[in-house]
């Protein structure tokens, strides 16, 4: 590949944080980051899963360390802020990628499900957000997850969604807060990705996976793309180091949608 088209798409000499880091897309956004060149903090609040991806990283002589951090606790972020400056000394890159899915009808909502969807969801990133602002110097990049569920309506999604659709809100007022700094803050709104999260759905009582059910999910959901795709959690790690990375440069407050065309914008 031509040196300065990968120049572009380096992380070299990078630090990045990326919360969500066990598994999915955030497990598999941490080791493309540091493949790029990055010194990656991934972030989770589930310490035994993320053993695996320490493991995985440490197989590649990956630059990861790990850390057990609450992403709707604003002052576990702050200090996943503070400790990574302290031992890094930098900080140029957030990956806002932790978030929790439930389902419910909205008439039969209740407080603690909307308020544990909010609290991760949408505080979540607004927590994130600040805590990058808070160690970033002149320059950098924010990448928050959002969700083409915060534009297209499910049933039963509502709490879900409107998270999704606040990320997407935030991310445009942090763009201009953080504009005057060259701190760049965008989104991405991914389509159907099979992982953890959504196989967590296709459970039976006693805890194993129904592979028909879960077959028949993803061939609905493929229909839904005029290419008859749904998604890896590889396109969605390859959006974000793009926006990450000086090939990004010229983006901020916008929302990038690796959905497989289900949603237009
Ligand atoms: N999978 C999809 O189809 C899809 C589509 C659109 C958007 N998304 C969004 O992408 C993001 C990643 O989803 P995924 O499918 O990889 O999910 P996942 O469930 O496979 O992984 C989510 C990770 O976030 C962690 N996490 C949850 N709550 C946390 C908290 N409070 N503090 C710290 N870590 C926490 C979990 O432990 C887990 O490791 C989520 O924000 C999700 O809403 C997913």
């Amino acid at each position: 590949m031509d040196r300065r088209i990968e120049d572009l798409f380096s992380l070299d000499g990078r630090v990045a944080v990326v919360t969500g880091a066990a598994m999915g897309m955030g497990r598999e956004t941490t080791l493309t980051l540091a493949r790029a060149g990055a010194r990656v903090v991934g972030i989770d609040r589930n310490a035994d899963v993320m053993e695996e991806t320490k493991a995985l990283a440490a197989a590649e002589n990956l630059q990861c360390t790990f850390a057990v951090a609450d992403v709707s606790r604003r002052e576990d972020l702050m200090g996943v802020a503070q400790r990574t400056l302290a031992s890094h000394g930098r900080v140029d890159g957030w990956a806002n990628i932790a978030g929790i899915l439930r389902y419910s009808l909205i008439e039969d909502i209740t407080p603690d499900h909307v308020n544990e969807v909010l609290a991760v969801n949408q505080l979540g990133v607004l927590w994130g957000i600040a805590a990058a602002g808070s160690v970033m110097g002149k320059g950098g990049s924010i990448v928050n997850i959002a969700s083409s569920g915060g534009e297209m309506p499910y049933p039963s999604l509502a709490a879900y969604g409107m998270t999704k659709a606040a990320v997407m809100q935030l991310t445009r007022t942090a763009a201009l807060e953080f504009g005057e700094r060259g701190i760049r803050v965008n989104a991405i709104a991914p389509g159907f990705v099979d992982t953890p999260m959504v196989r967590n759905t296709h459970l039976r009582e006693d805890g194993t996976l129904d592979e028909a059910k879960r077959h028949e999910h993803l061939t609905a959901r493929a229909a839904q793309s005029p290419l008859g795709l749904t998604g890896e959690v590889q396109d969605m790690a390859m959006t974000i180091l793009y926006l990450m990375s000086e090939a990004g440069r010229f983006y901020t407050g916008q929302v990038l949608r690796p959905n497989g065309g289900v949603f237009f914008g």
